[in-house]
């Protein structure tokens, strides 16, 4: 089947370049309204979709984001596999801001958002044990690195409510007991839904601070974060560039069964 790359951008990251056919569309949901409409076009022959997560003008805030809409909206235009790009804050002194890691496991300390397409009526439990696509995770740090990023290859992600920052207890908590090596507020249950919708999903976390936990760095401030995030966002749009060139046009199925995900997973029988 034809492969079409879509992408999430967060904060910092509103709209991708160098489409051809470049076409802001409105795409309804059962969900209600995705983020924002969605940038369609295609980069080398390869089909893409971009959504900006929070929103063009940045309106929808981590727990406010409609993620079962844009994940869903992502799926009706046709999107096969699906890159997160988000800010996030470092656990790792040698994971510095400005590096970019490709995050492959997730802790959920989430609470206010709906993570599942399923539940009364249709029930399906999916297996998150290895929530990305090693595929595509391996295509975003090779995009990555040939893009001159300072990447990082795995890592987990705890993914808080917000909208505050964690504590120093927290930060500290996440880093030294729970060994996580990145924090941010949007990434689950975005990984959950796109399993549900058998996407194959990689999450290209952007760092833009050491949280609280850093001695010499403080409290975070979003002021630091603003300062980074611009020429993050600039190394994103060169890391998406060089997707489609290492994807090609064409997806095959996934190797690693993303795209069968609810083969095992259905418990209510579908004609039910
Ligand atoms: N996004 C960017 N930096 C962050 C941090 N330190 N905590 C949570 N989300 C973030």
């Amino acid at each position: 089947m034809d492969r079409m790359i879509g992408v999430i951008g967060g904060s910092g990251l509103y709209e991708i370049a160098g489409l051809s056919g470049a076409t802001w569309v409105t795409v309804d949901t059962p969900w209600g309204a995705p983020s924002d409409q969605i940038l369609t076009g295609t980069l080398d022959g390869v089909k893409m979709a971009f959504l900006p997560r929070h929103g063009r003008g940045h309106v929808h805030s981590p727990s406010t984001v409609p993620y079962r809409a844009n994940i869903d909206a992502m799926k009706r235009l046709g999107v096969t596999d699906l890159v997160s790009v988000s800010a996030c804050g470092s656990f790792r002194e040698d994971r510095a801001p400005g590096d970019f890691v490709i995050v492959d496991q997730f802790i959920d300390r989430t609470t206010l958002r709906e993570k599942s397409f399923f539940g009364t009526g249709c029930v399906a439990h999916v297996s998150l044990a290895h929530p990305t696509c090693p595929a595509l995770s391996d295509a975003c740090h090779t995009a990555a690195g040939a893009a001159g990023i300072t990447v990082h290859k795995g890592g987990t992600y705890l993914a808080m409510e917000g909208p505050q920052f964690s504590t120093m207890a927290e930060s500290k908590l996440y880093r030294e007991v729970w060994g996580c090596d990145v924090i941010g507020m949007t990434n689950m249950p975005e990984a959950n839904l796109a399993r549900e919708a058998e996407l194959c999903y990689a999450s290209v976390a952007m760092i833009t601070d050491y949280d609280s936990w850093h001695p010499q760095h403080g409290e975070v401030d979003i002021a630091e974060i603003i300062a980074t995030l611009g020429a993050n966002a600039d190394k994103a749009r060169a890391l998406v560039a060089r997707l489609p060139g290492l994807l090609g046009a064409a997806h095959d199925p996934c190797a690693h069964g993303c795209n069968t995900a609810l083969d095992v997973a259905l418990l209510t029988a579908p004609e039910a």
